[in-house]
């Protein structure tokens, strides 16, 4: 495991999120009123970069098929639903959760954990 600093705490607004490549690992990390989350970038679904999505509180939406994750836990809320249809995709694209990466910070800096 490595603790990478990856930016200051201030470089995420409220509400936003920004990519990062630390160690070759592709992170996601979101600033929500819980705090800060990191996940990976693409969605499980069908790979999508869940940056172009849309951050609601602790809940980051795909913006292809809509399936929601919590980026706390990375768990599946709602899987791809949009557009009708794409359930058939689902059968061979099970539900399956985001990857998580510890975050915390110090002295007003993000640190991320990758293996
Ligand atoms: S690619 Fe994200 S829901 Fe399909």
């Amino acid at each position: 495991m490595t603790l990478q600093k990856i930016c200051a705490t201030t470089d995420i607004p409220l509400g936003e999120m920004k990519p990062f490549k630390i160690e070759g690992e592709k992170v996601l990390v979101y600033h929500t009123k819980e705090g800060f989350y990191a996940t990976q970038t693409n969605c499980t679904h069908m790979f999508v970069p869940l940056k172009a999505g849309k951050l609601d509180d602790c809940t980051v939406q795909c913006p292809f098929h809509r399936a929601r994750f919590d980026v706390r836990t990375g768990e599946v809320i709602d899987w791809a639903s949009f557009p009708p249809g794409v359930q058939l995709l689902n059968f061979v694209r099970s539900k399956k959760p985001l990857k998580t990466f510890p975050i915390s910070t110090e002295d007003g800096n993000l640190f991320v954990e990758v293996a």
